[in-house]
């Protein structure tokens, strides 16, 4: 929880005690800033022009900007608006100072924006961030992110995004960290510490807010906005487990899913709202809705009108309005015809106030214009380059065929490879182009011998022309393949995973050539990406990593950085095995060779690359595994070697499975990590101090059960490949 001082506690209730009621509603309204005016074509269409490709995002943004906007200053000046979204540093102290001087009580706005994965200094998008497995890193690109975007007078960040998402159609599955819950956990600690933490000035921290509270990753077949239903056990093991693990880390606020989970929508669901989220987790900040969410549960048919669906929210917990005015418009009535309790007003308003006080906002709520880290500073790139670098994930190299060397002829071919503003990935906002490195710019940095074909394939049909000359060149070939930045993030969601466009058939036209073919992916959401793993010699997975990532990519692909990320997420063999999911519980039936199994006529049920792997450019070998219970814990050692001839970093993963216990366990789960960096033929002994506590699951019940019985214990390289040893533990 954000904690205040007596001091400052008696301020907000001093606050409160003087306002009237439509200055309380006032503060639980989220406006956001509209658009007045006409374009050249109407807003939808421009909507629809920037999701099919027909605009970039820069373009895209370049038109809003030039468009007229209204910032509803009269209805701040009047006590009728809390927070506003907001990235315009000027602005941000106009709207301050309207509403510190000229509003009766002079209570300071509260900006948010969608800072997902870095402000101007992009970084990774989460899911790749993930793969670093790195909570040092998560934390150090979360505190960057807050400094840079509070110096433009934005204090509240909408993430972090911790919805674990196991079915790679949902294109929002590049805005989380993956599908295992103690992963995500762990990188939602880190964020909620990296923005929160440094307190030291009011300039240093932002207001984190987790998202989207809750099961919104589990959106039936990945549809996005689509239903969710799932058992209480599944909920509390899985999807709650991250939301629970940051608010105990004190996460400032949450944003209420656009879902209905069970058949209630989560904007008017007060069994998770008030009685998990608020009472059983203590959680003292605030909650915002989705945008546009309250409305929306009249189309859910939950409410009946506007009215109904503002009291329902309200009631159900939904401290701050976003976009909609609902709660301006009805609440005030709804108390004085005693539909709906005042308490139940005042308590939201304290919770925002409170956040508001945490923040410094009543002293500090002006930004000095002219500290603008404009250009980036350089310490903010070094940080965006280790970020990708740490982020990308080795998949295949068959024969040692990377690193390159510097002296082969080398053709790039793929729309994506000269792109640089494809790199950002989804939900960047605050980007520049010229800040931002291409792959073709990066790799030309370590080589003279490169030379770029325009060959089309994902966009644009393929030109056989340049392909033909691409292939003629090129002792070995370079396709830079995947998803534009718009195929992926919110509403993005694809019945097929495969490669879009003509990419594939572009790969398959290069095989017939028997030239080396490298295939760097870049993409917001696993691939389905079969044929491309039995036919293409190496495979780089890259995400979209931000800013350095031309400089990253280039790094990893000559040899200067030793690869070392892990999957974050499953990559499976074909679309149809979506949602699938390395920790999935067993069935009486686990697929096997006879017919009468869990299993598919037409695939393996295996996946492509599982959870956790990544190859380096040296091998590590595991050996001794002990496992020994020391009262509260269960001791657990390996000895890890360097098997190869350079100098690597290895994600050490431990997992474990409960063998027998009243509900259905998953085959395996995470349960720690450890990085370690070896020398060639250097060993070293891991140890985990697992608390025996930790192996409990979460019943139908919603109560935490630690069960007596046999669990087995894994330690290795990916959660496909490890030692393991079975123990009997009594509680
Ligand atoms: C998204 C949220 C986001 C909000 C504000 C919504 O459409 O679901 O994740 O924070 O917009 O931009």
């Amino acid at each position: 929880m954000v904690s205040l001082t007596q001091v400052q506690k008696n301020k907000v209730q001093e606050i409160v005690s003087m306002m009237s009621l439509e200055e309380k509603i006032g503060q639980m309204n989220q406006a956001s800033v509209s658009i007045v005016g006409g374009f050249d074509v109407p807003f939808e269409e421009l909507i629809e022009m920037l999701t099919d490709g027909r605009i970039s995002q820069g373009e895209f943004t370049k038109i809003m900007e030039s468009a007229e906007q209204d910032y509803h200053e009269e209805d701040i000046r009047l006590g009728r608006v809390g927070s506003i979204m907001l990235q315009d540093a000027k602005k941000a102290n106009e709207l301050q100072k309207i509403a510190m001087e000229e509003s009766r009580l002079g209570i300071p706005l509260i900006i948010g924006l969608d800072v997902i994965h870095g402000f101007r200094t992009v970084f990774p998008i989460a899911l790749a961030e993930a793969c670093s497995f790195d909570s040092d890193l998560f934390l150090r690109t979360a505190r960057m992110a807050a400094k840079e975007s509070r110096l433009q007078g934005i204090n509240w960040h909408f993430a972090p995004m911790i919805d674990v998402s196991r079915d790679a159609r949902w294109g929002r599955v590049s805005e989380g960290p993956g599908e295992d819950p103690f992963l995500v956990s762990e990188f939602a600690k880190a964020k909620v510490k990296g923005l929160q933490g440094d307190t030291s000035s009011p300039m240093n921290y932002v207001a984190a807010c987790l998202k989207h509270f809750v099961a919104y990753g589990a959106a039936e077949s990945g549809r996005d906005y689509n239903t969710t239903s799932m058992s209480t056990s599944l909920l509390h093991n899985v999807y709650l487990a991250p939301f629970k693990a940051a608010v105990n880390e004190g996460a400032a606020t949450v944003m209420a899913a656009f879902n209905d989970l069970n058949g209630v929508p989560c904007t008017v669901n007060s069994e998770i709202l008030r009685d998990i989220l608020k009472r059983e987790y203590g959680f003292s900040g605030f909650v915002v809705s989705d945008a546009n969410g309250i409305r929306e549960c009249v189309s859910h048919g939950i409410a009946i009108n506007d009215q109904d669906a503002g009291l329902q929210a309200v009631n159900a917990g939904i401290d701050m309005d976003m976009g909609t005015g609902i709660y301006s418009s009805y609440l005030s009535q709804l108390v004085k015809t005693g539909e709906l309790d005042e308490r139940i007003i005042n308590e939201a308003v304290e919770r925002i106030l409170s956040t508001k006080m945490w923040l410094g906002l009543f002293d500090n709520p002006y930004v000095n214009l002219e500290d603008r880290m404009d250009p980036i500073p350089s310490e903010h790139i070094q940080l965006a380059l280790e970020s990708a670098k740490k982020s990308i994930v080795l998949l295949k190299n068959e024969n040692n065929i990377l690193p390159l060397n510097r002296e082969q002829k080398i053709s790039i071919i793929g729309e994506l490879a000269d792109k640089s503003s494809e790199v950002v990935g989804a939900w960047s906002i605050s980007w520049k182009e010229e800040d931002c490195v291409s792959i073709l710019d990066g790799l030309k940095q370590n080589s003279d011998n490169i030379r770029y074909f325009q060959t089309g394939g994902l966009t644009e049909p393929i030109n056989e022309e340049e392909l033909k000359h691409a292939l003629d060149f090129g002792d070995v070939i370079v396709a830079v393949v995947g998803e534009t930045v718009n195929m992926s993030g919110e509403a993005a969601s694809r019945s097929n995973i495969e490669l879009p466009g003509d990419q594939k058939k572009l790969l398959k036209m290069v095989k017939t050539s028997n030239k080396p073919l490298v295939a760097i992916v870049m993409n917001g959401r696993p691939l389905a990406l079969e044929w491309e793993a039995e036919n293409i010699d190496a495979i780089v997975e890259t995400w979209h990593l931000g800013i350095q990532m031309g400089n990253a990519v280039s790094d990893i692909i000559f040899g200067l950085t030793n690869p070392s990320g892990k999957l974050s997420v499953s990559i499976p063999r074909v679309t149809g095995q979506c949602p699938v999911y390395y920790n999935h519980p067993n069935t009486g039936r686990p697929g096997g060779k006879s017919k009468f199994t869990s299993k598919y006529i037409d695939v393996n049920n295996d996946v492509l690359y599982p959870f956790g792997f990544g190859l380096s450019y040296t091998s590590f070998n595991y050996t001794n595994l002990n496992v020994t219970e020391k009262n509260d814990l269960l001791a657990i050692g390996v000895e890890i070697t360097n098997t190869g001839k350079r100098q690597g970093e290895e994600i050490v993963q431990l997992y474990v499975r409960d063998r027998v216990a009243s509900i259905v366990r998953p085959v395996k789960e995470l349960k720690g990590y450890k990085k370690i960096s070896l020398e060639p033929g250097e060993s070293q002994i891991i140890e985990f101090n697992l608390p025996k506590n930790n192996l409990g699951f979460y019943d139908n019940n919603g109560d935490y059960r630690l069960e007596s019985g046999e669990f087995s214990i894994y330690v290795g390289k990916s959660s496909a490949d490890c030692l393991s040893q079975t123990i009997n533990i009594n509680f």
